[in-house]
């Protein structure tokens, strides 16, 4: 117990007492039905009397979070989201959602309650991610590969910084990019090369344009490190390269940020003249983009060409390349790749933060490159996502006279459905959905701005379920829809 209680402050000390424990209620550290401690270990514990003490309790009952049972004590009857045992709870993952809707830090704070809580309702579209079985049928795991000495070392040192050679070789070499060995570096994934790009790159009040809808954990990382953001609106056709030249005159920005190839959430692309248009807007007016690739590879039809690897795009573009969708988010590996000046900043961050990425999911990716299942996966995992894709669309169109919306995806994971105007998303997942288990991402929360008007719109997630309960949840979220327009 680690309450204290402070002379200075004007509030009686029973009530410091009491906000302290409430807020211990409230973060999930008591569960419900848990006792807390006697009126008697509290009293001795602070050094108050038995009085003051039990005003604490009756404190915590008149705000329903404590009920009091003669002779027994005092139990916890509010049930904390943040507590690992409510979480399973339907009722109170609801309710969460409900207050949080207009709190300050909406965005980051629903977004860690969806990660937390998707995987509650059995149609989950909400998770960007491969179907596990699917992945673990399709590559072999850690320790079937880590007998190979040759491919599995166990040195029980500390690694290169910059991240395990033979990996940023073979990366180099594979993505035929146009970068050196010491303009590469490796990291957890591409959340962590967004957060080692901007604690290198940006000082509070620096400008950052930034495409909207976007990635939610950009947008908190640019936040957090006090940036000012400019959002670009981002359009099935890409980006307005004359509005985006007027917000360069008018803002002079130090970094874009931008995820061009099957965007998250829209899946759009952005063609290769507006790439090179980019380009030439970022050198002209001396800026870096900083392009975040999760999902180039997943194209169903043309290659995509990231900006990085364009003429130029080496001078200009951080690239971070994210590996954790094909390999398994378990296994968090992703490289950044910059000019060399802009590598040496990351790197003294990566010193600082970790001393760099553990060598074991390092190892794991090169084997899996090296021996070649990284590309068969690959190749199975896109004919498998354009299936889902048909699936989803033969679903979807009979919607489409009510007035939803949608493009088909040509890539990615998701599709970016727009539901009629009167209808906001929000709302058809908490009152509809959610308690027919049916979960998804409301566009409100993928908004630069939360306030702005995404909020007819979803992202619909179609490669984690397994095929069969993605049938199965599409026929019922289809007539859940039907039955609401
Ligand atoms: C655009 C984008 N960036 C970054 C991430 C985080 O990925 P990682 O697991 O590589 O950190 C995601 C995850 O979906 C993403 O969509």
């Amino acid at each position: 117990m680690n309450y204290t209680i402070d002379k200075e402050i004007p509030l009686a000390p029973y009530r410091q007492i009491a906000n302290q424990m409430i807020d211990d209620i409230k973060d999930g550290n008591y569960g419900y039905g848990q006792k807390l401690m006697s009126v008697r270990t509290l009293a001795k514990a602070m050094n108050i009397s038995h009085v003051t003490a039990d005003k604490v309790f009756k404190y915590l009952e008149s705000e329903k979070l404590v009920e009091r049972i003669q002779g027994r004590g005092a139990f916890v009857i509010y049930k904390s989201p943040f507590n690992s045992e409510t979480l399973l709870d339907k009722e109170v993952i609801k309710q969460r959602y409900a207050s949080l809707r207009d709190s300050e830090n909406y965005r980051s704070l629903m977004v860690n309650l969806f990660q937390n809580t998707s995987h509650v309702c059995t149609y989950n579209f909400s998770y960007a991610l491969l179907n596990p079985e699917f992945l673990n049928d399709l590559l072999p795991s850690v320790s079937d590969l880590s007998r190979d000495p040759n491919l599995f070392k166990a040195t029980r040192v500390y690694g290169e910084i910059k991240g395990y050679l033979p990996l940023r070789e073979i990366m180099i070499s594979e993505l035929q990019v146009d970068y050196s060995l010491d303009e590469i570096i490796i990291t957890n994934g591409n959340q962590h090369g967004i957060n080692l790009a901007v604690a290198a790159l940006i000082n509070k009040g620096d400008t950052v344009l930034i495409e909207t809808p976007t990635f939610t954990g950009a947008v908190d990382i640019l936040h957090n490190a006090q940036a000012r953001l400019i959002p670009m609106k981002i359009f099935q056709e890409g980006f307005c390269i004359e509005t985006i030249e007027e917000l360069c005159i008018k803002y002079r920005p130090k970094l874009m940020y931008l995820t061009p190839n099957f965007s998250n959430p829209t899946g759009y692309c952005l063609d290769c003249e507006k790439r090179r248009a980019l380009l030439a807007v970022a050198e002209r007016y001396d800026f870096y983009i900083l392009e975040d690739d999760h999902w180039s590879d997943f194209a169903f039809e043309e290659k995509l060409i990231p900006l990085a690897l364009m003429p130029g795009g080496s001078k200009r573009v951080i690239y971070l390349k994210g590996f954790s969708k094909i390999i398994g988010a378990d296994n968090r590996i992703g490289a950044l790749l910059a000019p060399k000046h802009v590598v040496q900043r990351v790197e003294r961050e990566l010193t600082l933060q970790s001393l760099g990425v553990a060598i074991l999911p390092q190892e794991y990716l090169y084997a899996l490159i090296k021996k070649g299942y990284y590309k068969r996966a690959l190749e199975k995992i896109t004919s498998d996502l354009k299936r889902r894709v048909r699936q989803v669309d033969k679903y979807l169109k009979v919607l489409k006279v009510y007035g939803l919306d949608y493009e088909v995806p040509r890539g990615g994971l998701n599709y970016w459905i727009k539901l009629p105007d009167n209808m906001n998303s929000e709302d058809v997942l908490f009152n509809v959905m959610y308690e027919n288990d049916i979960t998804f991402l409301p566009g409100r929360l993928l908004d630069v701005n939360i306030e702005s008007n995404s909020s007819h719109y979803l992202r619909l997630n179609y490669s984690f379920l397994s095929y069969n309960q993605l049938t199965l949840g599409l026929e019922r979220l289809v007539n859940l829809l039907k039955a609401h327009f």
